[in-house]
Order: structure tokens, then sequence, then C-alpha cells
């Protein structure tokens, strides 16, 4: 798997991104699903997303939260509100919860995710695995937050064209892509399994860039990798731009090459089915186990929260109450001739090979 070959090319990733003949786009996601294959047998591993908070220091230009959003009610859940998600995600044998928010790094929030982490640590017995997605914090909260039990991060690095990063967030130090790079970089060293990913379509992003992404995280040696299309919300500088944009359809399609073409040059990570995808196509998140992608997060946020953590406009399953959703996710899932993993922690092998080799 270390023969950087030509398919690893990154003329030959353009290739790919760039098919546009139907049978060749089919073929392209039948070999990623076929080295999907090989890793995992037909497992997808299952996370419970809580969205525990919508609160958010920032401001990126596409995000349907950021600060100055001032059409949203704001919430952080109360910690019993976790408790009982995090208890439904045990129940139903979820293996793992992704717990999400926006991004702050005061003091009073730093210690809340804390009691959260230890809160499911404890009533799991420290069976439920933890990934955590609240944005760039010191090392120092990163490395309590692992002692405290977490072991895997998603931290997106949204774009890796600086110029483009640049565009889609306001110029102050606050969104600052080294300081981006640098948290990825501490999570890995503390120990976490890591994980990033870009949003596909961005106004002015080329294919190439997305073929840089994709080596950028080969070179990053991630675990994980969540990315999906660019949706836009109409409360955000961004909606601006929509005239600039691919058509929807062109972005969904985008994003199944992306999954396939990382698949193809990293067989042994783990690849998000996303939401973002969903909200294009309610069967976005099947077709994309179909092109390489093995991880499915159904949201179990309490439907009196989800209503409220809009990042894009569209965004799905929000009137839907969590046990329904789930149900039908594995339903879908087993119909799509997959197999929908319990009990289990999944861990990328791509985690344990590296540190092995390292
Ligand atoms: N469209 C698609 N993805 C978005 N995100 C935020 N806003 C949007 C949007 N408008 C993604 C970002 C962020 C993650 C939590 O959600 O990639 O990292
Ligand atoms: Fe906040 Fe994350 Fe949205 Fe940026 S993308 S505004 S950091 S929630």
């Amino acid at each position: 798997m270390t023969n950087t070959g030509e398919i690893f090319s990154r003329e030959r990733l353009i290739e790919m991104l760039s098919l546009h003949e139907p049978k060749a786009i089919e073929s392209l996601y039948g070999l990623a699903k076929s080295i999907a294959y090989e890793t995992f047998l037909g497992d997808v591993y299952m996370r419970g997303l809580i969205e525990v908070s919508n609160i958010c220091a920032k401001n990126c230009n596409y995000c349907g939260i950021r600060a100055d959003n001032g059409n949203i009610q704001r919430y952080l859940m109360p910690i019993e509100k976790v408790e009982e998600a995090a208890q439904f995600a045990f129940d139903n044998n979820l293996g793992s919860v992704v717990i999400q928010s926006g991004e702050r790094n005061d003091k009073a929030f730093t210690d809340y995710l804390d009691d959260v982490i230890k809160m499911v640590m404890r009533i799991s017995d420290g069976k439920l695995a933890i990934t955590l997605s609240c944005g760039e914090q010191t090392e120092e909260t990163y490395r309590r937050w692992f002692e405290s039990g977490a072991k895997r991060y998603l931290l997106r690095i949204e774009t890796t064209n600086i110029a483009l990063y640049k565009t889609i967030h306001p110029n102050n130090n606050k969104h600052n892509f080294s300081h981006r790079l640098e948290a990825l970089t501490a999570l890995k060293d503390i120990g976490y399994i890591t994980g990033t990913g870009v949003m596909i379509g961005l106004p002015g992003q080329t294919i190439a860039d997305l073929a840089d992404d994709l080596l950028f995280f080969r070179d990053l040696e991630v675990d994980m990798v969540g990315m999906g299309p660019y949706l836009v919300h109409a409360e955000t500088p961004m909606a601006a731009d929509e005239a600039k944009l691919l058509p929807i359809e062109k972005r969904f399609e985008l994003s199944m090459k992306m999954i396939s073409a990382l698949r193809i040059l990293m067989p042994d990570i783990n690849i998000a089915a996303s939401t973002a995808l969903q909200a294009i196509k309610p069967e976005g998140r099947m077709l994309a186990l179909h092109s390489g992608a093995n991880v499915m997060m159904p949201n179990i946020t309490p439907v009196e929260f989800t209503e409220n953590y809009f990042l894009y406009d569209g965004k799905p399953g929000t009137t839907v109450e969590p046990a329904e959703k789930l149900e039908g996710i594995i339903s879908d899932i087993r119909k799509a001739g997959f197999n929908p993993c319990f009990n289990v922690s999944g861990n990328p092998p791509h985690f344990y090979r590296t540190q092995q080799t390292a």
C-alpha cells in the first residue's frame, strides 16, 4: 500500500474526478466499492451523532450557525439530555458516538465537554467509543479531553487551497489556515485517531484543488475522512455567490467521485457517508456506500434541538425522532446489501497499521 504508483499521481486523480461518461463513472464507483469490500467485507461502522450545542464563536462564511446569524435559537444541551441520547446509543448497541458542537474555547464550554466525555464513559462503562467534532482547541484542551476518554477527533480542513480558505472565512486571526493545520498535527501527536475533510463544490474551487485535498489526506496519513457537497445557507455571506456554483447534481456527483478516488488512494481508512449527501438525494448516503464509504452517522440528537442545527438549507431529518431515524437507516443499509455493525468501536484498520510502522 505504500507504493505510490501511477494510479496515485495528481494527474490520475484529476482524471478520475473529471470523468463524465456515465459508464466510466459507474466503474470508478465499482472499483472503490470492491476495494472497500476487501478491507471491511461489507461492514458499515455506526456512530450516533449528538449535536450538543449550536453556539459558535466563529463566523465561517458558509455556515448557518456562524456567530453573526441572529436568526436561530442557540442552545447548549443540558448534560442530562446528552446522557439520554448517549444512553439511547448504548441501548441500541451503536458502539460509538460523535459529539459535535460549534467552536467555543471558553472554560465553561471546555469543562462542560469534559463532563460530557466522563458521563459517556461512566454510563457505558467505557464501552461507547467517543469521537469529538468541536473545532480548534488548545493542545492542553485536546489532551484533557483525550485523557477523559475521547479517542477520536474530526476537524475538517475545509479546503487545502490557502487562497480559497481565505475567501470562505473572515479575514482575521481566528480563521487561520495554519492554526487549523497546527491543530490537526496536535491531535495526531496526542494520539487521537484523527479525521479531517473538505467541502466539495465551493465557489472558485477547481478539480485540481480537490485532487490536492486528496493528496493532503494521504500525506497527513489521516485515519478518517468526512467530506460532502457544499450547500448554500441563505443567511450566510456566501449565499451571494450562488450563481458561481456547479449545479447541485454535479456537486453531488463530484462528491461521490471524491469518495471513490479517496478509497482507491487510502483503502483502509474510515470514510463517512455524509449527511450533506442526503440533503441532495434521500438515498445519498446509501449511494456513498456503493462508491466506497464505510461509516454511517445517524443523527440521534433529540428533535427539540436538531431544528436549530442548520449548517445549510435543507438539512434532512430534523423533525423525525431518533429511534425512527435509526430504524430506517439500519433497514436501508441492509437493503443496500451491507452489514451495519453493532457493539464495535469501528476504528479504522489504517490507524493500527500506521501506529505499528510509524
Ligand atoms: N455546506 C456544507 N457543509 C457545511 N459545513 C458547514 N457549513 C456547511 C455548508 N454550508 C460543514 C463544514 C464543517 C462541518 C461541521 O459542517 O465542513 O466542518
Ligand atoms: Fe462554527 Fe464550525 Fe460553523 Fe465555522 S463551520 S461557523 S466553526 S460551527
